[in-house]
């Protein structure tokens, strides 16, 4: 049941023929007491969730859908930046993978071409002595000729072949060393000049679609020391949005 992954991996995997959501799988071993590390990978998911209560759609056997629970070790208002760095991570294991270069629209979905090739979904979920895991959840499309909307590609739409297995292994490789270097340096200075490298987002003219359908356009220019977005409107104000204040961002 175990798909093979380096020597010393910090990493147990546990791969389900099928499950409803990988997320709600990993968060409810978390609940049990399952120490980070878990990472949980299935072949179907039936009831995959995505940003902001959407749904996850993917039919059997032709994406990588998995959650990696880590305990991030990095101070609490750093959090903001964990599904920042997952971005990053995908787009360097597609890119050793692969060749090609995915790039991040802000905050954390990964494009090919401009379409959507990867969602990811980052959950804080307590343990049972109340200590915080992050569950990192991952969807990246691998072998799909069709996708149900137009805006969104597969590695096989691009024309490169690789397995589930290996982009899997690549990934968690690059997460961990993500996190180390993150931990290591006390900060995400290393992490931010990766994603500034990989955004498709910064310097374009953007429009945010606010929950409340306000909408906010402006050129994206940076981000703050939350990982937030900041634009600057056409009278030249600023105006700082979190990830969780953008319903759509269109570039
Ligand atoms: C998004 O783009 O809105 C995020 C999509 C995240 C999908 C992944 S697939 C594996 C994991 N399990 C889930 O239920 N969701 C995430």
């Amino acid at each position: 049941n175990l798909v093979p992954v380096p020597d010393q991996s910090p990493w147990r995997v546990q791969r389900l023929p099928e499950s409803p959501s990988t997320n709600e799988v990993a968060a409810e071993a978390v609940r049990r007491g399952e120490p980070p590390g878990l990472v949980v990978v299935t072949d179907h998911q039936t009831a995959g969730r995505g940003r902001l209560d959407r749904r996850w759609e993917t039919p059997a056997g032709v994406a990588l859908t998995c959650s990696a629970v880590v305990d991030p070790g990095v101070p609490d208002a750093q959090w903001p930046w964990l599904p920042l760095a997952v971005g990053v991570a995908c787009c360097e294991a597609v890119e050793e993978l692969t060749g090609l270069a995915p790039g991040v629209k802000w905050p954390n979905d990964v494009l090919l071409e401009e379409r959507k090739l990867a969602g990811i979904l980052v959950e804080r979920v307590l343990a049972p002595g109340g200590h915080p895991l992050a569950v990192l959840g991952i969807g990246v499309n691998v072998h799909q000729r069709e996708l149900p909307v137009p805006t969104a590609t597969s590695l096989a739409l691009a024309g490169v072949q690789t397995t589930v297995e290996e982009l899997l292994g690549a990934l968690l490789a690059r997460i961990g060393a993500g996190l180390g270097a993150w931990r290591a340096e006390g900060g995400p200075g290393a992490l931010r000049a990766s994603y500034v490298r990989r955004s498709v987002t910064l310097g374009r003219r953007v429009r945010a679609e606010l929950p409340g359908g306000g909408v906010l356009e402006g050129r994206a220019d940076r981000l703050d020391e939350h990982g937030r977005l900041v634009l600057t409107d056409d009278a030249g104000e600023p105006h700082v949005v979190g990830a969780g204040d953008v319903v759509h961002l269109r570039v």
